[in-house]
């Protein structure tokens, strides 16, 4: 049992033999996704939520990013596998269960070069039963100040581990049935040998210029001061 690593022609896949099978290629091919999700649309920026042998997973597709990322993707070799967004984003959820931190297990992530120089890469996580991302909730119901608090207590914990996660928005937040948070996407992101203060409070930053940006957007839209107060008391006392 554990994470193993093989190669098809110009694809690499990693997976966790715990969660997918040998076979979990397929869980890549649009076609198959297509037909075990229920009809979802398998295009980039969207998840497709769907069910192989009983467990429910999670694919996405890697963006290009902007010029910076696009330079990066166009020097992509074999030998940097282990530098691609995608096997790094795999092998920091690895890293951050080992931890203890509550994100999703990772169940597999495949990088397949297309020729000279670019490639395509996708990473499936498994889906964090009865959950709702912040944006979703907060549109739906307000969240007492003890989550709010809670949430900040969390984020101080991940910092406190030296996590970074370099797009901490209301959307890459999950809220479970029983009131757990969850923290997801950390594509970008990257674990510190030491956080700095400064990295640390631009999490904490752009998770509030999230905040007031959805406020703007939708009504009602469930955010206050008193909450954000809350939720930088969390914080404080998590630090
Ligand atoms: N493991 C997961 N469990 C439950 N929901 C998830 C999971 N991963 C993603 N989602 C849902 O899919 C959305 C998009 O996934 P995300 O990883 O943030 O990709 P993107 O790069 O498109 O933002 C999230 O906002 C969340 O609602
Ligand atoms: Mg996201």
């Amino acid at each position: 049992m554990g994470y193993r690593q093989f190669s098809n022609g110009l694809a690499r896949v990693i997976y966790d033999d715990a969660l997918v099978g040998a076979d979990c290629e397929k869980l890549f091919q649009r076609d198959w996704l297509e037909a075990n999700s229920g009809g979802a649309t398998v295009e980039r920026g969207t998840a497709v939520m769907f069910e192989h042998n009983g467990v429910a997973l999670v694919f996405k597709q890697y963006h290009r990013g902007g010029l910076a990322g696009r330079l990066v993707e166009k020097t992509y070799l074999y030998s940097r596998l282990e530098n691609t967004r995608v096997w790094r984003e795999f092998n920091m959820l690895r890293q951050m269960r080992a931890l203890g931190l509550p994100v999703p297990r990772p169940a597999a992530a495949r990088c397949v070069s297309v020729p000279p120089l670019a490639y395509r890469a996708a990473l499936i996580t498994e889906r964090v039963p009865d959950s709702k991302n912040l944006t979703e909730v907060l549109c739906a119901h307000p969240l007492d100040n003890a989550s709010w608090e809670k949430l900040g207590q969390l984020i101080a914990r991940f910092h406190r581990n030296n996590v970074y996660h370099a797009d901490l928005n209301a959307s890459n937040i999950l809220l479970t049935g029983s009131g757990d948070f969850y923290l997801i996407d950390f594509d970008k992101g990257v674990i510190r040998n030491t956080l700095s203060a400064k990295e640390a409070r631009s999490n904490v930053s752009r998770l509030r210029r999230s905040l007031d940006k959805l406020q703007g957007r939708h009504t009602p839209f469930h955010f206050s001061e008193d909450n954000w107060q809350a939720l930088e008391k969390g914080y404080a006392a998590g630090e």
